[in-house]
């Protein structure tokens, strides 16, 4: 059905994108990734506490294809999925553990940081969304999350691993490898896909695992594409982040393709680029997939995955651009704009999963 939906959307495309479009299915097919692909961030994170099994219960039952995840490393050395360098937005690090409320996951212990309640922030952040059953949820594991990936008889998603922070936790990718070849993901074309937004641990995951497709994470600024302004957001004058981002542009067209040229270089067969959100918000950032941006990824063999877009009327944009996937905090809005509804929804999918 996915792909009979997709070969009628293509015959209403001009010639040009039509080519385009075709020769990015190609690159997507000849890596075993769907194309275009649903990439839950952090999980189901819109409708549940963001990295938790609630969240990625919830985007493995909806049929996203991938569960994304940011991968750091405790103390003890397990791999654990937390998005911020610190525990304090999403856990009650705070009173569990003051002195060390601003310590990094990687300073924690992996019973330290089991022992973290990881949902009841979501209540307070989001009451219109609050559930009981989120209260004491867990900061996962690795394995935890393959668990859940494995573990529905149909809904099979592959997991899209970030190494964030990898600077704090030297060797993570060798041990993400170790893992993941322990629990034979390895075997499975396409099963998983590698990103970063730091191309000395894309490199080291390439070295390691070179057979897995990986993805360099596009960013505006310091240390990563330089912008046209060297303005700074206090120096900008504008009145939130999203604002002082959607004006950032590369410096020029050679600069963003350097950038291109660095995700081959590392072993990238795409990149992850950040999105402009018509709403704004603290997910808001440069518009990096612009139809020229996108078009020169194609035209030098890289697929295009965006991060995060959440609105119709934003995957609407994303995809006239060009893009091959889209990360979403939302994984069943994307699915029903693209024609693959799940038979339950949100609601319902976590009641029956018990929270
Ligand atoms: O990994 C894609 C996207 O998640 C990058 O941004 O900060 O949400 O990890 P972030
Ligand atoms: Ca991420």
């Amino acid at each position: 059905m996915q792909g009979f939906c997709k070969r009628w959307a293509l015959l209403l495309l001009p010639l040009a994108t039509l080519a385009e479009a075709v020769q990015s299915s190609e690159l997507a097919a000849r890596q075993s990734i769907p194309s275009p692909a649903v990439i839950a961030h952090r999980g189901a994170s819109f409708d549940a506490p963001e990295s938790t099994a609630a969240a990625y219960l919830l985007a493995r039952d909806l049929g996203a294809d991938y569960l994304e995840l940011d991968l750091q490393r405790s103390k003890d050395g397990v791999l654990v999925a937390v998005h911020d360098d610190t525990l304090q937005r999403t856990s009650d690090v705070a009173q569990r553990f003051p002195e060390r409320k601003d310590s990094p996951v990687s300073a924690f212990t992996v019973a330290e940081l089991k022992s973290l309640d990881a949902g009841s922030w979501f209540n307070q952040a989001h009451p219109e969304r609050a559930r009981e059953g989120f209260k004491g949820l867990q900061i996962l594991t690795l394995d935890e999350i393959m668990d859940i990936a494995e573990g529905h008889p149909d809904k099979r998603p592959g997991l899209y691993i970030e190494t964030k922070e990898p600077t704090f936790s030297p060797g993570i990718e060798a041990d993400l490898k170790a893992r993941l070849r322990a629990r034979g993901w390895l075997d499975k074309p396409g099963r998983v896909v590698l990103q970063s937004f730091d191309r000395n641990s894309l490199t080291l995951l390439h070295q390691h695992m070179p057979q897995v497709p990986k993805v360099l994470l596009l960013w505006i600024g310091k240390g990563y594409i330089e912008p046209a302004s060297g303005q700074s957001f206090a120096e900008s004058g504008e009145r939130d982040k999203a604002a002082f981002y959607a004006r950032q542009q590369p410096k020029d067209n050679a600069e963003f393709e350097r950038w291109l040229d660095y995700a081959k270089d590392a072993g990238a067969i795409g990149t992850g680029p950040s999105a402009t959100r018509t709403a704004g918000g603290s997910q808001s950032y440069a518009d990096l997939v612009q139809p020229w941006m996108n078009k020169l990824s194609h035209d030098k063999g890289l697929l295009v995955h965006v991060y995060t877009v959440d609105e119709t009327v934003d995957f609407a944009k994303v995809m006239a651009a060009g893009v091959d996937g889209i990360f979403t905090n939302r994984s069943a809005q994307l699915l029903r704009y693209l024609s693959r509804p799940p038979a339950l929804n949100e609601a319902q999918i976590l009641t029956a999963s018990g929270y």
